[in-house]
């Protein structure tokens, strides 16, 4: 017989539950003083567990990680959480790796930070560097494709932030670089270092032309955010949304320019939306629509083509089923026929509208482009269609109408529903609605 087996400690624990691989004199979640404890790695068969009153836990306190571009905090819901792993998903060639090393060099302002690259040697990390004019000392950039060699450098340097660019080409100790498994596997030691200690993680995931995460979905499940980083190749202006956000909401959304020397900040969407507007050509609405707490007004186009087979339908922006919705509404409850027509329906500026508020735009454009009359330029429309033809009441009129003032538009064709609650915004005409057959007569008929 040998010596007793001792558990040997693993890592240190709070009472409200935070692990972090070091000992902290004050708890990074909870605040506490003095309250992590080595934790014994005894695993499933170790010390009984013992549940707390729920009201005498603290949580949610954790002081986040500002970047200071506003765009990008409002989409993590206030800041980088300590501890915790995002992912950055979006296509090859979007900006991912721009994104994240401008955002490395804000937060390096701070404290040192550790950039590991699995993609790029450092010699093409540097001239990235130069070309967006970073020089902050407090940015360490590593590159680095073994999994292990990024974990030992990270728990070493212990940065306050560390990413990672990118899962797919991580590599293990066995299996290829890239595969479902990898990916997971490489994912979830990621997320067991980020809970280890306080530095939250960043994780740069490729999105396959289906749109799916890194292949696998399973990765959004490990993960405490998902960010998306989306636009059109045509266009310098990306979208940034949360598609999971464990600490904030993920209705919200971040715009920026790529510009030649960078990502910049999109303060006012709703302007560069309509900038290429053609104000006065049929097929055009602008829809007043919300994207989380703000107001976005964007440009919904159609055009209606006789079909010479059967009738095409293309639609970006929107949803393709909705679509078909309300081309099913239009004819049958505002006589506007164009079933039997090709149809193209195409929101402006690469956005993705997923608001029943934006139906009505959606419902003028194609009328419009039947009819051929345009739609009057100075005036916005929200609210969701029904089958029936009805016209139902959207939230944050008040908003809405606001967003539209400041952009100069003139009148507001809305939900009847909604005008109680519209009054106060003023400044713009309002023209309530019931149904679709009315939207269309106050939105078509030029004045
Ligand atoms: P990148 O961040 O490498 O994309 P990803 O990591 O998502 O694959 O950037 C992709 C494109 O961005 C690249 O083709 C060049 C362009 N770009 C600019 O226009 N301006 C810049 O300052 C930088 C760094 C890149
Ligand atoms: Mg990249």
């Amino acid at each position: 017989m040998g010596t007793p087996r001792t558990a040997a400690p693993r890592g240190f624990v709070c009472t409200c539950g935070f692990h972090a691989s070091r000992p902290f004199g004050r708890c990074p979640q909870c605040g506490e003083w003095g309250s992590l404890q080595p934790r014994s790695a005894s695993g499933a068969g170790g010390a009984a567990a013992r549940a707390v009153p729920l009201s005498e836990v603290r949580g949610g306190e954790a002081p986040r990680l500002v970047t200071g571009w506003g765009e990008l905090d409002r989409v993590l819901g206030g800041g980088l959480v300590p501890g915790s792993l995002v992912l950055l998903g979006g296509e090859p060639g979007i900006g991912k790796s721009t994104l994240l090393l401008q955002l490395m060099a804000r937060l390096a302002a701070r404290g040192t930070v550790l950039y590991a690259s699995g993609e790029e040697s450092l010699e093409q990390l540097a001239l990235r560097a130069a070309r967006l004019r970073i020089t902050e000392p407090g940015l360490h950039a590593l590159a680095e494709p073994r999994l292990e060699a990024v974990l030992a450098e990270a728990t070493r340097a212990r940065p306050s932030v560390l990413a990672v660019d990118s899962v797919q080409t991580l590599l293990l100790e066995e299996g290829s670089p890239g595969s479902p498994g990898a990916v997971r596997e490489a994912t979830a030691r990621l997320l067991a270092h980020a809970k280890s200690g306080a530095a939250p993680l960043v994780l740069v995931g490729h999105v396959t032309k289906e749109g799916a995460l890194a292949g696998p979905k399973t990765l959004e499940h490990l993960v405490d955010v998902v960010l998306l980083f989306e636009g059109e190749a045509s266009s310098s202006y990306r979208v940034l949304r949360a598609t999971k956000n464990r600490f904030g909401s993920t209705r919200e959304l971040g715009v920026f320019e790529m510009r030649g020397e960078g990502l910049v900040e999109v303060p006012n969407p709703s302007a560069l939306f309509l900038a290429e507007r053609a104000a006065g050509a049929s097929g055009s609405a602008v829809a007043a629509c919300l994207e989380g707490s703000r107001p976005i007004l964007v440009e919904v186009q159609a055009l209606t083509a006789p079909a010479s087979g059967p009738p095409r339908r293309a639609v970006l922006g929107v949803d393709p089923y909705r679509v078909a919705l309300l081309l099913a509404v239009c004819a049958r409850r505002a006589g506007v026929d164009v079933l039997g027509s090709d149809v193209f329906v195409n929101v402006a500026g690469g956005v993705r509208l997923s608001e029943p508020a934006a139906d009505l735009a959606v419902v003028a454009a194609i009328a419009s482009s039947a009819s051929g009359r345009a739609v009057d330029p100075r005036a916005v429309c929200f609210g969701e269609v029904g089958l029936a033809g009805e016209v139902r009441a959207s939230g944050a009129a008040d908003l809405r109408l606001a967003e539209a003032g400041k952009l100069g538009f003139r009148r507001c064709v809305l939900p009847a529903a909604c005008c109680k609650e519209a009054r106060a915004a003023g400044g713009l005409e309002l023209v309530a609605v019931k149904d679709v057959r009315g939207a269309l007569s106050a939105l078509l008929s030029v004045r």
